[in-house]
């Protein structure tokens, strides 16, 4: 007999503690219980079926249970499971690390694996710092990150994201970095472009390098959008500056690409929309197709020769029992198969245009402030006004979170920002329909305001 789905909630609640959640909130909000996932969608077990318009929290590419993904690791499955990396390797970590490699033209040449977004972010912090050690440069200790960052949120990773309601509970726990201005184009004032706001902020990033250049061993950003905090997007001329900035002050530049990364913002890395490599790139997310965790740190060779010597404490000591993990890395080469075969980058060129053209009702909706797109992710402002609206904004998200399951729609916007980041699969009649029912639960939730 089939377990109800309501008696799976009351288990879940009674058993698992679900991330980022106050879990209070489950008294009034749902938990659904996922039965199974078939391309952009999720199915829950009373068969009720909802778009993941937010990918799973931004990883899933090409579908869930993609035909595709799924065969090479059934095959996978069959071969090698896991074996541990250290005096190990094989097939698929080597295939994957020669195929990401080549995709910077070998200029970032290796590869180190763990598998959470934030472990990636703790390796690049680590070896950078690492690499000026080696170097000699031991005081370069310090980090710059932007206002409004967020790297992930295991202990190093807090120190370079700058989000409050993540961080302050561990204040004390945490090493401060150094918090420099967001080139966030919404700050632009009247008569001011996108590129304005990132030559002002570069300046601000440059007051912080011209300071204590000789006390940071590296800048850590998202390129192109800072999607944790809202999506602020920036012109990409700011790359380009904080590139020239990082060289001239003798800096790292590392990209946090966890989010942005794997075709998101239009190419394959963010980067290149900038024409700029940096001295290390953090993958994770997208890269397993969203099939299994795996993250990875890239690095420029003449970092990894910092590290290449006879003395082992010299060496990158550090590791995860999954380290490469054999089925994580061929749902990646999986996944990069794709990339190739079917053209994807070019396909989403098309794609992004037909999205953006279904949400022109939206986006010309009074009450929607800030209208923006790169790439395959779109976001818009809600502005809340009186101080009756400003009671509302504070559980807009969780109404809006709700509302959208009614109409069969994964969307969970962050405080008062709504974003949409969907599978690249997305069909015409699906893109149509999230195009709708967005604009009805849009309208919806702002009546309940009213
Ligand atoms: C830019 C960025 N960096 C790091 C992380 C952390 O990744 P994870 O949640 O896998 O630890 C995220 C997660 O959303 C992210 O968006």
């Amino acid at each position: 007999m089939k377990t109800p789905s309501n008696s799976w909630v009351e288990r879940s609640l009674q058993s698992v503690w679900h991330p980022c959640t106050q879990m209070q909130h489950h008294e009034t909000m749902p938990l659904i219980p996922v039965s199974h996932g078939c391309g952009a969608w999720l199915v829950d077990m009373e068969g009720k079926r909802y778009l993941d318009g937010i990918s799973s929290w931004w990883v899933n590419l090409f579908g869930h249970a993609n035909p595709r993904i799924n065969a090479a690791l059934k095959q996978q499955l069959d071969q090698l499971e896991h074996a541990m990396l250290a005096g190990f390797t094989h097939e698929p970590v080597i295939r994957l690390s020669e195929k990401l490699s080549a995709l910077t033209g070998g200029v970032l040449g290796h590869c180190f694996y763990a598998s959470d977004g934030a472990s990636a972010t703790e390796i690049a912090l680590k070896m950078s710092f690492h690499f000026w050690r080696n170097h000699g440069q031991t005081e370069k200790q310090e980090f710059i990150c932007l206002k409004g960052s967020y790297h992930g949120e295991t202990i190093g990773a807090l120190a370079v994201t700058d989000v409050a309601l993540f961080r302050d509970a561990y204040g004390p726990m945490i090493r401060n970095a150094h918090v420099v201005a967001s080139p966030d184009a919404r700050q632009a004032a009247e008569g001011e472009s996108a590129i304005d706001v990132a030559r002002r902020a570069a300046a601000d990033m440059e007051r912080c390098l011209q300071e204590r250049a000789d006390k940071i061993a590296a800048v850590i950003l998202e390129p192109l959008v800072q999607c944790a905090t809202g999506f602020a997007m920036h012109d990409p001329e700011y790359l380009r500056l904080v590139r020239a900035l990082c060289d001239q002050y003798q800096v790292h530049l590392i990209a946090d690409e966890i989010a942005v990364g794997c075709g998101r913002s239009g190419t394959f890395f963010a980067c290149e929309i900038a024409q700029i490599w940096p001295d290390f790139v953090c993958l994770s997310k997208g890269i397993s197709g969203g099939y299994l965790p795996l993250s990875l740190v890239m690095t420029r060779d003449n970092i990894y020769q910092g590290f290449y010597h006879t003395d082992v404490r010299r060496g990158f000591l550090h590791s995860h029992s999954y380290t490469g993990n054999p089925l994580a890395c061929r749902a990646a080469l999986a996944t990069l198969e794709i990339f190739e075969s079917d053209d994807v980058l070019a396909q989403n060129r098309v794609k992004a245009d037909a999205i953006t053209q279904a949400l022109q009702p939206l986006a010309q909706h009074a009450q929607v402030k800030h209208f923006r797109q790169q790439g395959m992710m779109w976001a818009f402002d809600v502005e809340f006004d009186d101080a009756k609206d400003k009671q509302a904004a504070k559980t807009f998200s969780r109404r809006f979170f709700t509302q959208a399951l009614q109409e069969e729609l994964l969307l969970r916007p962050i405080g008062n920002t709504v974003y949409l980041m969907p599978p690249y699969i997305l069909n015409q009649e699906e893109i149509s329909l999230v195009g709708e029912r967005m604009l009805k639960v849009f309208n919806h939730v702002m009546g309940e305001t009213a």
